[in-house]
């Protein structure tokens, strides 16, 4: 049984006094059955781990340097996560691959870095439109996943964000069918290079305009495990509401 994800990532947005939305989240009753976890901006990091501290929500960054420390300026290092006390970090993300020239091949470096510190990694797949037009998502997804996951992947320290490009802030959705058909192959994937006790158990989340609206039917969907939210998540009564149909 795979235990349900909630996970919000805030992106570049949010003031100190964001945290006052996840104070709300508290107040507004989430679901004891599902793991909810927060990946505000570096900023909020320090300060939302102490909020949630009693809350049985989790904290994580949305990247880290594949380095441990030196000469990095502007980098944050996984152990420098760690210290914090975030528990998780979003590695891969679309907007990080496409603006940042992020490979997989760093994404995989990122990876080994975040687990060498502890840290659960959210490494995020997905295909651009062109790809998918061109009926080529399962081969750039099953690229990225061989690409970005280390070897020594366990269902504890690694979660899977399927993230279609163009679904991310367009209000767009695959259908239900085409998200399971991407989830399914993920899942067939990690069985067959992971094992089938460590393919199984990895949870697969989905991505890209995920909304209190659509959340219970996504999550309905085989082998979808949760959601990494981005807008939705910003706002508590949004993201409890997420949180309550997962
Ligand atoms: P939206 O939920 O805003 O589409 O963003 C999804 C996302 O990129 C989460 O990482």
């Amino acid at each position: 049984m795979r235990r349900k994800i909630a996970a919000g990532n805030w992106k570049m947005n949010g003031l100190r006094e964001a945290l006052r939305e996840v104070e709300g989240l508290h107040s507004a009753n989430p679901n004891p059955d599902c793991e909810v976890i927060i990946c505000p901006p570096a900023t909020l990091i320090r300060s939302m781990v102490k909020t949630c501290d009693t809350m049985n929500i989790n904290v994580g960054g949305q990247d880290c340097h594949e380095n441990s420390s030196g000469a990095h300026t502007g980098d944050i290092s996984a152990e420098m996560l760690a210290d914090t006390g975030a528990t998780h970090a979003i590695l891969g993300h679309s907007e990080r691959r496409d603006a940042y020239g992020e490979s997989s091949t760093l994404v995989r470096a990122k990876t080994r870095a975040a687990w060498n510190a502890g840290l659960v990694a959210i490494v995020c797949v997905g295909e651009t439109l062109e790809e998918r037009e061109a009926a080529n998502t399962l081969d750039i997804v099953g690229g990225q996943l061989a690409g970005s996951i280390p070897d020594a992947a366990t269902a504890e320290n690694l979660i899977v964000a399927y993230e279609p490009v163009w679904a991310i802030g367009t209000g767009k959705t695959p259908t239900l069918n085409d998200i399971g058909e991407v989830h399914d192959f993920i899942r067939m994937r990690l069985e067959r290079r992971f094992g089938e006790g460590v393919g199984r158990s990895v949870r697969i989340l989905y991505g890209g305009s995920m909304k209190p609206e659509n959340a219970a039917d996504i999550a309905a969907v085989s082998n979808v495990d949760g959601g990494l939210v981005g807008g939705a998540s910003l706002k508590a009564p949004d993201f409890s509401r997420i949180v309550a149909a997962l």
